[in-house]
């Protein structure tokens, strides 16, 4: 490895800071009913980004309706393999922004830590590899393989033109292996290799019992809350240990191989660690079974996102006339989504009481992923970490969903697909006050320099040689 480019990359870590800041200051939330301009300037920002690192070929991919993607390659390693490197550059919405201790669209540095929405998840996916690819080229003038970069545009809105995106491009993405800078490391410090995710059934809710809301007063006791009636529906999913009720929810559910048994008993993970690490109030208990690490990557879960009628400040004597939420069950393997969202809705529509109407829309199912983590690709890019970070690399699951990836490792031949990132336990994705871990950013970054070495002698044919090594195990 050369040694210089290593250093040359760590004596710049304060531009890569600002590199990005900069991406941070744009609010690129894809959420609908936010300015999809800001998504466009983003996608901009990160072309510009990929420009200055010494990418070639950087444009803009545009599907109709579809926040823009960003690609860019360098492509001069004849003979060698070619890595398909993934980030996304759409971030959630900031939240109550009044619980943010510094204003989210404007990163700021403390104890170690910079925060801003977006920081973690996922803008430093896509510089982490900009300053990696920078240094290589800055340093040596070349990379030690071909990569392709691709930064997407709608992931936190579940990639709903994915097919289409693939359908237009899958010939430009094709790849050897794919490297995803979107997910996180097991605790602070500690490289981590991501071998599953969970997918995702969720749907708005709407209950209707009246045309308008009513004095309730005037008119309490006959009248039918759509707010009681919701809720009724919401509490007859699950028993009283938290369990979901759905028939055949855990139906799909599998049985640890003894490898993958051991796997998560070596990790010792504890209460008091997901205590300390998801800040649950002391008495609150710590539901769905003793094996805490289990149950967060390989069980379906129910969460009810966001749940509304009238508002804190409007709030009156009323009987609302609408109750509405958000809720979705997070999959495993093996788990149909598109039959677990029907399995849902006819839950709540059988709870339904009092004969309230009840309208179900923005429904979104995506698969879990698996992958065998075995194989040339997954023991270089365990080495790349080892090295980048100074520690042993672990393997573990992931609770979250990355849509992208199952269908974009099988339009690619099922080529393996590493999830790797900077994101901690305390990164805090998706609510007030994210931050990403500078020192993890730093050694994610010096990882990346050794990624591409280490990727650089596998066979360029390990497409063919590790192709059954990532794949999604149910349909959508
Ligand atoms: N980066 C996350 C996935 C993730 C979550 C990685 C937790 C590591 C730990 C990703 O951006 C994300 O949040 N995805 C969404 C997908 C959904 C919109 C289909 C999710 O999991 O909610
Ligand atoms: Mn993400």
């Amino acid at each position: 490895m050369n040694q210089e480019t290593l250093r040359f990359a760590q004596s710049n870590e304060a531009k890569f800071i600002e590199n990005l800041k900069n991406l941070v200051k744009i609010p690129s939330v894809s959420f609908p009913g936010f300015d999809p301009q800001f998504v466009v300037n983003s996608a901009e920002a990160v072309a510009g980004l990929l420009r200055s690192s010494g990418l070639q070929n950087v444009e803009i991919l545009r599907i109709k309706d579809a926040h823009p993607y960003v690609y860019g390659e360098w492509m001069n390693a004849p003979g060698k393999p070619t890595l398909l490197l993934y980030a996304h550059h759409d971030v959630q919405p900031a939240g109550r922004e009044s619980l943010w201790n510094s204003p989210p669209f404007e990163a700021i540095e403390r104890d170690g830590r910079l925060y801003g929405r977006g920081t973690a998840d996922d803008k430093c996916g896509a510089v982490i590899h900009a300053s990696a690819i920078w240094s290589c080229l800055k340093t040596e003038g070349k990379l030690p393989l071909n990569v392709k970069m691709i930064v997407e545009g709608e992931e936190e809105i579940g990639s709903p033109h994915l097919e289409e995106f693939l359908k237009a491009y899958h010939q430009k993405m094709q790849a050897d292996a794919m490297i995803l800078t979107d997910t996180g490391n097991y605790d602070t410090g500690i490289p981590s290799i991501t071998t599953s995710l969970r997918g995702i059934a969720s749907v708005d809710v709407l209950v209707r019992a009246s045309d308008h809301p009513l004095h309730s007063g005037m008119w309490g006791g006959p009248v039918v809350d759509p707010v009681q009636a919701l809720s009724k529906m919401i509490a007859s999913l699950t028993d009283k240990d938290g369990k979901m009720t759905i028939p055949g929810i855990y139906s799909k559910v599998r049985a640890l191989s003894k490898a993958e048994a051991q796997s998560l008993k070596s990790l010792k993970y504890s209460e008091k660690d997901f205590r300390k690490q998801a800040q649950i109030l002391p008495k609150t208990k710590i539901i769905g079974g003793k094996d805490l690490l289990n149950s967060l990557w390989n069980e379906p879960s129910l969460s009810v996102n966001a749940i509304q009628a009238s508002s804190k400040k409007d709030c009156a004597n009323i009987i609302n006339e609408a109750a509405w939420c958000h809720i979705g069950i997070r999959l495993v393997p093996h788990m149909d989504p598109k039959q677990t969202l029907e399995s849902l809705k006819k839950a709540l529509l059988k709870a339904a009481p009092w004969g309230v109407t009840v309208e179900f829309s923005n429904g979104h199912a995506s698969p879990a992923w698996l992958a065998e983590a075995e194989g040339t690709a997954f023991q270089a890019a365990s080495r790349a970490l080892e090295k980048g970070f100074g520690r042993k690399t672990v393997f573990i699951g992931c609770g979250g969903s990355i849509p992208f990836v199952g269908p974009f490792s099988k339009v690619l031949g099922g080529v393996p697909a590493i999830l790797i990132g900077a994101e901690d336990p305390y990164t805090n994705p998706h609510s007030e006050n994210e931050s990403l871990h500078l020192g993890d950013f730093f050694k994610s970054i010096q990882s990346a320099i050794h990624l591409y070495e280490e990727m650089s002698n596998i066979s360029a044919r390990v497409k063919s040689a590790e192709g059954r090594f990532s794949r999604v195990l149910s349909k959508v």
